[in-house]
């Protein structure tokens, strides 16, 4: 075992740094105030590679390695998380999910671009009734021949309106419960989808997250990703990996306000010392490096064990469920060593507060991954 980075993680750990610092860190105020999604900032993600940082260079990828994706993630989260969100939609659920599942054709026609980043994609599993419960879609593809009808809603879709390319998790056959669940490719645009209005949300206010309906959306029989049935597997697979992304989402916004709280306590002064000299906050900056530390193990073993072709769907779990915990638990601890200034928007901490928290929800909440992770326990 050995925890050394190798020149090419290290590059990319920099790139990230550099561009969150660059590009993401200016405006990232505003942008949360006003709800606006970093198109700009997110076209540039893409030119650099990281929207595509896992898929095979011949498909349009940055052929990097899960750990890479992991330390780049926790760069970009550090700054801004309404970024790094669409950026681990992108990466982790759908390029891996086509790529993985995909035939040569979809490959081709939707893996490609959005790998270079010209166009985002979106995953489209919950509903306003399938939720955690995921099996319990009711979205409906028919199977009509050549092309399935697609009707039903989405909710909480992560690039809702900014995304081109949408896979879309229905039921084509009711009788088969989950095996009878597809994951269609649908394109913007294709007559019968809507897009409903943007959330005004607690946290990542800069994401894009909207509701999507579908009333009789015809999408061919080719856009199906894998077998007859595969959906629910489908979704279930790419979420294990996805859940990696986010636990380094997570990582990124505790790390992102342990870095302020630490430089803040060296510059403001409380009772004639800097704060730092208080044993009262030193407490609160060893607990907050340490679980920081723990979680960033977690992360990088689960992508290791992803990297190696092992089995990683407990550890994923493991690194999501520890370092959205820790995230949260950082960052209100980080809001109190600013004290008021904490409470304000200038100094950061506040909004990484606010984001922390859909980290403990989306991708499946804490107490998912506790049922995923107790049931590879008793297996
Ligand atoms: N890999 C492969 N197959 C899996 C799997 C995995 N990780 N987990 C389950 N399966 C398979 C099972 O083997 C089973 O198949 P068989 O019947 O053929 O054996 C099938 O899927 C059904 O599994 P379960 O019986 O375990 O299903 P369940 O109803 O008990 O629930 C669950 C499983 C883990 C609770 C699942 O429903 C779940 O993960 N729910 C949370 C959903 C979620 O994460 N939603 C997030 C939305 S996406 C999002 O947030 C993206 C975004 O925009 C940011």
């Amino acid at each position: 075992m050995h925890f050394e980075l190798t020149e090419e993680q290290l590059q990319v750990q920099q790139a990230a740094r550099d561009f969150a610092q660059h590009e993401l860190l200016p405006g990232v105020i505003e942008r949360d105030e006003l709800q606006k999604f970093p198109a700009e900032q997110i076209k540039k993600l893409g030119d650099l590679g990281f929207l595509g940082m896992m898929v095979d260079p011949k498909y349009g990828g940055a052929g990097l390695d899960t750990v890479s994706y992991v330390l780049a993630m926790e760069e970009i989260s550090k700054v801004d998380a309404s970024a790094s969100v669409v950026m681990s939609v992108n990466n982790s659920l759908v390029c891996w999910g086509l790529e993985t599942f995909g035939n040569e054709e979809q490959k081709q026609k939707y893996l490609v671009p959005l790998a270079k980043g010209e166009i985002i994609g979106a995953f489209c599993l919950s509903e306003p009734e399938a939720g955690s419960d995921a099996t319990s879609q009711r979205t409906t593809a028919i199977d009509m021949g050549d092309h399935y009808l697609l009707n039903g809603t989405k909710n909480w879709i992560t690039n809702g309106s900014s995304a081109s390319v949408y896979l879309v998790m229905a039921q084509t056959d009711v009788a088969k419960g989950h095996r009878g669940i597809n994951c269609l490719i649908v394109e913007k645009g294709m007559p019968g989808f809507s897009i409903g209005p943007k959330e005004n949300k607690l946290g990542i206010r800069g994401s894009d997250t909207h509701s999507l309906m579908f009333t009789d959306v015809k999408v061919p029989k080719e856009n199906r990703i894998g077998e007859d049935g595969f959906g629910f597997k489908f979704a279930m697979k790419t979420l294990t990996g996805g859940r990696i992304g986010i636990a380094a989402q997570a990582l990124g916004i505790a790390s992102g306000a342990f870095e302020l709280a630490l430089k803040y306590s060296k510059e403001r002064k409380a009772f004639g010392k800097e704060i730092s000299h208080h044993q009262a906050i030193q407490f609160k900056l060893a607990d907050m490096a340490t679980e920081i530390e723990a979680a960033r193990l977690l992360c990088l073993k689960a992508a290791w064990l992803k990297d190696q072709g092992a089995d990683y769907a407990q550890a994923s779990s493991i690194a999501k469920l520890f370092a959205s915990k820790v995230a949260m638990d950082t960052t209100v601890e980080a809001v109190q060593v600013h004290g008021g200034y904490g409470y304000v928007k200038e100094f950061h901490v506040e909004r990484l507060m606010r984001d922390a928290k859909i980290t403990q929800i989306y991708e499946g909440t804490s107490e998912i991954q506790k049922i995923v992770i107790a049931r590879g326990l008793l297996q």
